[in-house]
């Protein structure tokens, strides 16, 4: 199988739309957004709540906290990468689309992101994850970095400097 091509770009409005299409497309919800109420689905209160989370979080510079870098695969959105600055470095987040898992397209967005956190001088970069999430673990532990289980939560740190 030959490796795909990954490319991970900064969200801005035009991206937007193709990221929620791709992830009503290809997720579940509370894997790319915290919960929201009502029944279970794509609703439109959940579409909703993914374009004002990305425009509240990344895209409105008075609320902006994090950047967000939509993972695109062939030209095609596939995903979404975080860094949000957090004490003493970057915290990272990352989802890919069910239909993409697998295949080694969250490994090269995880590195590129590494990248971007190096370039950007963060110093730590840190990540957390669930205990039963094993592909988030292999992901961050490929990246080089330290695991340590505090309950059913898992915390990863690297140091960057
Ligand atoms: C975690 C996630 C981003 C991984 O993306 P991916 O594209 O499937 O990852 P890759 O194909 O690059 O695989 C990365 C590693 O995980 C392993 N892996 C992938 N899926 C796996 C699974 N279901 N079970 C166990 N290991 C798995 C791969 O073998 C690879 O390990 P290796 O480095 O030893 O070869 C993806 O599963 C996802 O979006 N999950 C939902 C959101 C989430 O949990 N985000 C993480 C929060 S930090």
């Amino acid at each position: 199988m030959t490796e795909p091509v990954v490319v991970l770009i900064e969200l801005d409005e035009t991206l937007l739309l193709g990221l929620l299409e791709a992830a009503v497309a290809d997720a579940d919800p509370l894997e790319v957004m915290p919960p929201v109420a009502g029944p279970p689905g794509w609703t439109t209160e959940r579409r909703e709540a993914f374009l004002e989370f990305h425009r509240r979080r990344s895209l409105r510079q008075e609320t902006a906290i994090e950047k967000t870098y939509v993972i695109e695969v062939d030209a095609w959105p596939v995903g979404a990468a975080r860094l949000e600055k957090v004490p003493g470095g970057v915290e990272a987040g990352i989802w890919i689309g069910r239909s993409q898992r697998g295949r080694g397209v969250g490994k090269l967005a995880a590195a590129e992101l590494l990248e971007l956190a190096k370039a950007d001088g963060a110093e730590r970069f840190v990540a957390s994850t669930t205990e039963d999430n094993l592909a988030a673990r292999k992901l961050l532990t490929g990246v080089g970095a330290d695991l340590t289980v505090r309950g059913d939560g898992v915390e990863a740190g690297l140091d960057l400097r």
